[in-house]
């Protein structure tokens, strides 16, 4: 399924762009971000890229999540007040996205006040429409999640699944959502959609959960008051997970730009880890089929950064703060590892190891090393001005078969295969040189030809990782002589072979990805 919409245009003479809404989940400010978060942020940051790229309308939304007992609890812990925890918490994960050069169009808060409207009015919605009711509730739950777990799912000693540490016995007087009424639709719903839910085996565990049958769910709380209040109910606030879902519709102007609201719903794209499938690919859309409006277009469910085999999170004590990874390698160095290394899908170790012998074998021995000893040789055969490529080059059709590569890979959210068909194009660009010996030739056409078709693959090769490493592609662009940005060009467009014009100044410079010591 194609998850774009159309954009509206009120005049109706411009042809329709189509629109990309891409989401991370918003994170929870009991902690300080760690790699594992920038992991979802750099791979939506790297979408969203994309799609601008392809001149699609986009806007990318990030945030974060602080409700909930869990970030009362920190603020507690730390001896402040939760105002000032997540005050401070929130522009951490900010500064962590700025150092991460990440693009996103908006920033939302839940502590924010529209977001409460926006909480408020569709709540509001979904219980004048009779799906919430009042009821007493009693179960085992785990705090870290938020979530109520059944004793079959939790793991020996009644720990949590996914924390590995004990649940707590709650009983609440509660208000329900009724989401077991939404089970047939719900899998009318996944199988009108195939696409609903990418990859398929994290579709078929949804739709399995649902097929096992669903429970009403609890999604107030009495027992704290960090929350949004429930607008019928002044002694209940609502419970952290409801809140939080909504803040895909608050900052697209749920209930209050209808207009704006219907441009960007429902062709959204959530990207999510994959321990919070049910409550995106199940909870949501049916509470968005009971407040009556569409269901997600798009979920995009991926797996987990490990350290020595352990998911990084607060409570494995293992996490690794962005910041210091951009400090160590470059920011650019730290995108390409999160994406190129751990498939949207899969779960990958995080190592020093492993980026750096990514690093060393992608960027500085391929790239880098392509980059400086073309402009090396442009400097010393043609006084440093770059020929024009040559129509002819065997590497015109392996630009032409890279490019579709990547650019379906791209359209299909695959960084890494967009990425490795990038690379092809690198390491064949490389051996050519390696067998066309510029350096060794007396300069004239045949120089000209295979340096002025290497600057090409180097144009094109600046467009195809902008999404990915957007610093390397201007510094690349600009080092061939080109003006403005790669990010300016358009996709499948400008990645035709030939447009390289030549005459342009070439600058050798420092090595773009110098090399580091294993
Ligand atoms: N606040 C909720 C999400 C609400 S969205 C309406 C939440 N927050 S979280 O901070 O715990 O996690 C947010 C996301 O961070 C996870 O879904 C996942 O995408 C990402 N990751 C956190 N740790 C991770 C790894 N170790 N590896 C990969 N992603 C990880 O859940």
């Amino acid at each position: 399924m194609d998850e774009r919409s159309a954009g509206s245009d009120p005049v109706g003479t411009l042809p329709a762009v189509p629109r990309f809404y891409v989401t991370t989940p918003i994170y929870y400010v009991n902690d300080a971000p760690h790699v594992g978060h920038a992991y979802t942020t750099v791979n939506a940051d790297a979408l969203a890229r994309w799609h601008r790229l392809a001149g699609d309308d986009v806007f990318f939304l990030t945030g974060t999540d602080e409700h909930g007992q869990k970030v009362a609890r920190a603020a507690e812990e730390h001896g402040v007040t939760p105002k000032e925890w997540t005050d401070q918490l929130s522009t951490r994960f900010a500064s962590a996205w700025a150092e991460l050069n990440i693009s996103n169009d908006d920033f939302i808060r839940t502590t924010e006040p529209r977001h409460h409207r926006t909480v408020q009015r569709f709540l509001q919605q979904i219980y004048d429409n009779g799906w919430i009711v009042k009821d007493t509730y009693s179960g085992l739950y785990c705090v870290s999640c938020e979530q109520y777990y059944s004793e079959t799912e939790l793991l020996e000693g009644m720990l949590c699944p996914v924390h590995r540490t004990p649940v707590e016995v709650l009983e609440e007087d509660n208000y329900f959502f009724r989401l077991s009424a939404f089970e047939d639709r719900l899998i009318e719903w996944y199988e009108k959609q195939p696409d609903a839910v990418i990859p398929e085996a994290k579709r078929n565990e949804a739709l399995s959960f649902i097929k096992g049958g669903l429970h009403d769910i609890s999604i107030t709380r009495t027992s704290i008051s960090w929350g949004v209040p429930v607008p019928w109910d002044g002694d209940h606030v609502f419970y952290v997970w409801y809140d939080a879902l909504v803040n895909y519709l608050t900052a697209i102007g749920y209930g209050e730009d209808e207009e704006r609201f219907a441009a960007w719903w429902p062709a959204v794209h959530h990207l999510i880890g994959k321990e919070i499938i049910r409550f995106h690919c199940v909870w949501w859309p049916a509470m968005c089929m009971a407040a009556g409006i569409d269901p997600p277009a798009q979920v995009q469910v991926h797996g987990w950064l490990l350290v020595g085999g352990e998911k990084m999170s607060k409570s494995s004590l293992n996490q690794i703060a962005p910041g210091d990874l951009v400090g160590d390698y470059g920011v650019d160095a730290v995108r390409y590892h999160l994406l190129r290394d751990t498939p949207l899908g899969s779960d990958g170790d995080f190592s020093a190891e492993g980026i750096t012998a990514r690093y060393n074998s992608d960027l500085a021995n391929n790239l880098g090393n392509l980059l400086a000893r073309v402009a090396t040789v442009v400097g010393s055969k043609c006084n440093g001005t770059g020929p024009a490529p040559d129509s002819d080059s065997r590497l015109a059709a392996v630009a032409a078969a890279v490019g579709a590569d990547a650019i379906e890979a791209w359209n299909d959210s695959l960084p890494h295969l967009a990425l490795e068909a990038t690379w092809r194009l690198i390491r064949e660009t490389n051996a050519e040189l390696e067998t066309a010996e510029p350096w060794k030739a007396e300069p004239g056409p045949e120089v000209d030809a295979v340096l002025g078709s290497a600057l090409e693959v180097l144009r094109i090769v600046a467009l195809l990782i902008t999404p990915a490493m957007p610093t390397a592609a201007d510094e690349i662009w600009r080092r061939i002589g080109l003006s403005g940005s790669p990010a300016e060009g358009r996709l499948p467009e400008d990645a035709s072979w030939g447009r390289y014009p030549g005459g342009l100044p070439v600058e050798k410079g420092e090595p773009l990805f110098p090399r580091r010591k294993a």
